[in-house]
């Protein structure tokens, strides 16, 4: 009998946002390839979802190399037959003035952030269009980005090269959505706003040498900029992805979901 379970992929899925995908995706009933650049990052990540009794496989993929997307692809088509979601979460950011926004700064953001989301939908939009219709609805496949509020709220100090990322994102979420509608693969976003990760750790360092203040000061102006008045969780964010990856949204295409507590509306 054909699996009946739906295979997803979530990249950057050893810490932080990726993880709680992964793990979410999991809980949700899904099969989960996690990838990431750091092979043993990933590989922890699918032992805790092994753990609890979910079906993982541990895979290094660096998402600005085209090689690593498809061989992904094929081991996950290999291990399950066929991959229904594509979670682009993978990304990194760095934080500067304008005028000391260095070329590798520009590049790091761009390459991660939006070249490494373009290729990666690529070669999975590829797979999905080759595959059958899936066998509980009326889509080929699902690719979920991970944008950011930065991808719709150009007003973010010290962060202009990670927005422009993150418009591309967005930009690429829209024209995907338009372009593979045809093929039955939808497209999303999801925008969170101020998690608590690694990556926001990193942030509040930067910031505060920036500002000349102290992290939690910084902290405490991120949950003041957030009327529901705290830091996000990474599972807040994963459980956006899960209604995107599930049934109830098969006809939402070309969306970029806030899920920032309030702090950007639009
Ligand atoms: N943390 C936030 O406040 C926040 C807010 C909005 C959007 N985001 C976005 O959410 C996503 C996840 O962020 P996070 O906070 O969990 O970051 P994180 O730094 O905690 O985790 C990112 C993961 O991505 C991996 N990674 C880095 N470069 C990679 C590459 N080239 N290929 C594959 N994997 C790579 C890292 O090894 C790491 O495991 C990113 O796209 C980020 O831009 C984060």
């Amino acid at each position: 009998m054909a699996n009946k379970k739906r295979i997803a992929a979530v990249t950057g899925a050893g810490q932080g946002i990726g993880r709680s995908i992964a793990i979410a995706l999991a809980n949700a009933g899904m099969s989960v390839a996690v990838s990431d650049i750091d092979e043993s990052l990933a590989g922890k990540v699918a032992d805790e979802i092994i753990a609890l009794g979910g079906d993982a496989l541990p895979l290094q993929l660096d998402v600005t190399r085209k090689v690593d997307a498809q061989a992904v692809v094929d081991a996950i088509v290999s291990r399950w037959g066929r991959l229904d979601i594509w979670c682009n979460n993978a990304g990194v950011s760095s934080m500067n003035r304008f005028f000391d926004l260095s070329e590798k700064d520009w590049d790091f953001n761009m390459d991660i952030n939006a070249k490494g989301t373009f290729l990666c939908s690529q070669v999975a939009a590829m797979r999905m269009s080759a595959q059958d219709i899936s066998p509980d609805n009326t889509l080929r496949g699902k690719i979920i980005n991970t944008a950011s509020m930065a991808g719709k709220r150009g007003n973010a100090p010290f962060l202009a090269h990670y927005v422009a990322s993150k418009f591309a994102v967005i930009g690429l979420t829209q024209a995907l959505a338009g372009e593979l509608a045809e093929r039955a693969i939808t497209v999303n976003a999801v925008c969170p706003g101020y998690v608590n990760t690694t990556m926001q750790e990193r942030e509040l360092t930067w910031e505060a040498s920036l500002r000349g203040m102290e992290s939690d000061e910084v902290k405490r102006l991120y949950v003041d900029d957030t009327p529901l008045a705290r830091l996000q969780t990474p599972e807040d964010v994963a459980g956006a992805v899960v209604f995107l990856a599930s049934p109830s949204a098969d006809f939402i295409t070309g969306e970029a979901i806030n899920v920032n507590g309030g702090a950007w509306m639009d």
